[in-house]
């Protein structure tokens, strides 16, 4: 039980530091509300299929994801560091999982994408980049310097369904960008068609839905406001953006399945 003493001491140190914390979370959740306004009422993310002129000069995309992403591994790494419990078992995992995730989105899924010649707006890129910023202060200040998560956490039936549901929305999200990146024959190949097989059967986004899962997973596994704020912030993001996918499906392809979904199989 080491974190809990730890905490405790650490607890009436950091009055300041918890006063201003507290008002970024808030912050947070605003941004989210008026993110999900925007992408929902208003307009799609201009990138991939939805990309439009008018919203700065495009970036490279394979080099626009490595920009955009990189904060959340090294945002994430330094402000992790600066955090009392930052050498703590429980802590640690849980920066592992989260760069588990991150290396793969970072580092190794640009390379794979079949997006030669294609540009992603600068603004999005922009927006992107300082999301990640923000999120992955959240993130690790909550891990390595509020949190307190002794090494029985990790044991606990509550860290275990969030691990549950982590990995299994992690491993499910990288099989369904691989369905969508294996529809193109070469990495010049722009052209789009249906993808079929186990998820996508029951929805047009899995790899949007198995996001979605795997924060909720995070969520559950950190028990924190942070984490539940990074899951409704990826729910409010991704939900439009399934939903604007679907409706550019039924007018791209007359034979598209009827009976899938958006994001959600047999709900939305
Ligand atoms: N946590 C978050 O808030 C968040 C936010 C955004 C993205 N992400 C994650 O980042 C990953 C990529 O996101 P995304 O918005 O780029 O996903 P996406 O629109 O599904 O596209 C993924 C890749 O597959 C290609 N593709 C998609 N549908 C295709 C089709 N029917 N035929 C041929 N190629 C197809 C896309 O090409 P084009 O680019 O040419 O369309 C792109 O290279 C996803 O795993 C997503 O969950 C997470």
């Amino acid at each position: 039980m080491e974190g809990n003493a730890e905490a405790s001491a650490a607890g009436a140190a950091v009055g300041f530091d918890e006063g201003w914390y507290g008002a970024a979370l808030g912050a947070f959740f605003a941004m989210t509300v008026l993110m999900f306004v925007i992408v929902n009422f208003f307009i799609s993310a201009p990138y991939g299929r939805h990309v439009r002129r008018g919203w700065g000069f495009g970036v490279a995309v394979r080099e626009a994801w490595i920009i955009m992403e990189s904060p959340a591994l090294f945002v994430m790494a330094l402000v992790y560091h600066t955090g009392q419990f930052h050498s703590l078992h429980v802590p640690h995992i849980l920066l592992r999982l989260h760069q588990m995730h991150y290396i793969h989105r970072t580092l190794i899924f640009p390379f794979r994408m079949r997006a030669d010649g294609k540009a992603m707006p600068v603004s999005v890129v922009a927006a992107g980049f300082l999301f990640n910023v923000f999120n992955s202060y959240l993130q690790a200040r909550w891990i390595s310097h509020y949190g307190t998560y002794p090494t029985p956490w990790l044991s606990s039936p509550q860290f275990l369904l969030g691990a549950l549901l982590f990995f299994g929305g992690f491993a499910g999200n990288i099989w369904a960008d691989n369905v969508l990146l294996n529809l193109r024959s070469d990495k010049e190949d722009r052209s789009y068609k249906i993808p079929r097989g186990f998820l996508y059967e029951y929805v047009s986004c899995p790899n949007y839905f198995c996001e979605v899962v795997e924060w909720l997973g995070w969520a559950i596994m950190t028990n924190s406001l942070a984490g539940f704020a990074f899951f409704v912030a990826t729910l409010a993001n991704l939900g439009p953006r399934a939903k604007a996918h679907h409706q550019w499906y039924y007018k791209k392809f007359s034979d598209y399945p009827r009976s899938r979904k958006a994001l959600t199989p047999f709900i939305y």
